[in-house]
């Protein structure tokens, strides 16, 4: 059993990050779950980090189908090459969306949302699931946000597709 541990709310963003990384570390160490794992990753950053949404879509057959996420609810199928989330996969490459009026295709699954990341996970060649966070502002995220969510991903694909 893993016990998540108290970041004080004034931890700096980066030093955050570095603790988060160190608690999904040890929980996907824990346990060979992949979905288990999902889960509790996206409860842990949802707990210490202000974003509107935060999950994942996993690549079943030929598209995407939501996975564990925390947030409002959301679109459950997205076809590889359609919205944020299936052109990243398409293009196995890490999209920042600062304005998501501005990205045309975009699938608003909260009206809430202003603007999103998607980073995919891509092992072998293959898209395996994609991360997808939301946030609530406009240029809601910034190249530390983006490195960390990366990392998280590298440690999944590592603990699961390895
Ligand atoms: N906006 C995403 C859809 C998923 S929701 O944001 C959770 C997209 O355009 O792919």
């Amino acid at each position: 059993m893993s016990h998540t541990m108290q970041i004080p709310t004034d931890t700096p963003r980066a030093e955050k990050y570095e603790l988060l990384l160190q608690q999904a570390q040890e929980l996907v160490r824990d346990e060979p779950d992949l979905i288990a794992n999902l889960a509790n990753i996206s409860s842990l950053v949802r707990m210490y980090c202000d974003f509107l949404w935060i999950g994942f879509y996993r690549m079943v057959g030929d598209e995407l189908v939501l996975g564990p996420f925390h947030g409002p609810v959301a679109c459950t199928r997205i076809a590889v090459g359609k919205g944020v989330c299936g052109t990243a996969a398409r293009d196995m490459k890490t999209i920042v969306v600062p304005n998501v009026d501005d990205f045309p295709g975009h699938i608003a699954c909260s009206s809430s949302s202003k603007s999103e990341v998607v980073v995919p996970l891509v092992a072998g060649n293959v898209v395996e699931l994609v991360l997808d966070i939301d946030s609530e502002q406009i240029n809601g995220f910034d190249e530390t946000d983006v490195r960390f969510f990366e990392q998280l991903v590298e440690l999944i694909r590592l603990a699961h597709f390895e």
